[in-house]
């Protein structure tokens, strides 16, 4: 029977959003529902600022990073009052099927909603962080770690025409898995990483001890240090001065900040927000609620929202014995 559904997109925007749009409005045409875009996250729901959208709306837009729908913060939203404003509006567009598309702020405020709202809520995780329980990645994160990569590489041309040390800081909030993956695929030196983090002065030893290892066999070489977000004590620059007093050399800070946020989606996060978009439809008037629809082993999967933030998502183990095998070869 057909129904109707909205979807918005909530937190920090992610490079494969739009490819989840047009998978839901595409996939919503074929089995005759109708589509609203909430505009602005969860201020939409508040303000009922939305659009109806059709095949023609979501033409090329696969390859298009950002959202159409645009995203934001809504402090406003954790509110008992907003939530019920916003299960009103739903109600008055006759919303059957509202679908989030964010990171895990964005479920738990659909979470928030549903104890105030009747209808079916499913979440689609998209986030650069990859910081979400149930689901193997998110949208987003693997054009993100393209980003990041990229950038190293280029960072690492200039550090060694100068032999110089750089200190490159990747966002992921409170997580480590862009940090990791982009400090594996670029091979860089050494990497600081939330969930491995164990104080100033033991990394300081270990990266002093490295870097005069790396020297005495290699000569004066350029080194280079991926710095997770939010993790070092007084930021990205306190580290660079304490490193360039222990070393006696150059170091450079660059942040890449929210260039990782942009550009077109690579093909895994594209046929990933495909999947999960088409998935998310294929649920619409049954009685799955409150789920986030994630990947697992290639595959949609159903979770329930708060599995999704009730635990920090493990690093992959292998990833970080590669990592220590390779790189931090001074970790135990
Ligand atoms: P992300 O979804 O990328 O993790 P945020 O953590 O910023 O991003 O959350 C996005 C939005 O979700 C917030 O601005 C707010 O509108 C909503 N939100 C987050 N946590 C809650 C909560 N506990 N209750 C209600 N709404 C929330
Ligand atoms: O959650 C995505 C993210 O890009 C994080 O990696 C980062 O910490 C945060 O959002 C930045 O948020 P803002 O865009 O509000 O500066």
């Amino acid at each position: 029977m057909p129904k109707t559904i909205a979807v918005l997109t909530s937190g920090g925007d992610a490079p494969g959003m739009n490819a989840c749009i047009r998978a839901i409005v595409l996939a919503c045409e074929r089995e005759h529902h109708t589509v609203y875009g909430y505009l602005h996250g969860y201020n939409g729901l508040l303000n009922q600022e939305y659009t109806q959208l059709h095949a023609e709306r979501v033409h090329n837009l696969n390859q298009l990073g950002g959202t159409i729908l645009h995203s934001a913060r809504c402090l406003e939203f954790k509110t008992e009052n907003s939530a019920k404003c916003a299960a009103a509006n739903l109600d008055a567009l006759h919303v059957d099927t509202l679908i989030v598309i964010g990171g895990d702020g964005s479920f738990r405020g659909a979470m928030h909603l549903s104890n105030y709202w009747d209808g079916q809520i499913i979440g689609i995780p998209g986030t650069i962080d990859n910081d979400i329980n149930g689901t193997d990645a998110t949208i987003g994160y693997y054009t993100a770690i393209e980003t990041a990569v990229d950038s190293i590489d280029k960072v690492r041309d200039t550090a060694d025409a100068f032999e110089r040390i750089f200190l490159v800081e990747v966002m992921g909030r409170h997580a480590g898995f862009l940090g990791l993956s982009a400090a594996l695929a670029s091979a860089s030196d050494f990497v600081l990483l939330p969930e491995l983090f164990e104080s100033e002065a033991a990394t300081l030893k270990q990266i002093g001890e490295q870097l005069s290892e790396r020297r005495e066999q290699r000569g004066n070489i350029s080194y280079i240090i991926v710095l997770a977000e939010n993790l070092w004590p007084g930021g990205i620059n306190k580290l660079a001065e304490a490193l360039q007093s222990q070393t006696q050399s150059e170091v450079r800070p660059v942040i890449l900040g929210h260039v990782q946020r942009g550009g077109a989606p690579v093909s895994q996060d594209r046929i990933m927000a495909m999947k999960l978009g088409a998935h998310a439809i294929s649920l619409v008037g049954t009685q799955t609620n409150c789920v986030m629809v994630g990947e697992r082993y290639g595959k949609p999967c159903e979770v329930p929202l708060p599995v999704t933030w009730s635990e920090p998502k493990p690093l992959n183990e292998s990833d970080v014995n590669t990592m220590k095998r390779l790189m931090n070869n001074r970790y135990a």
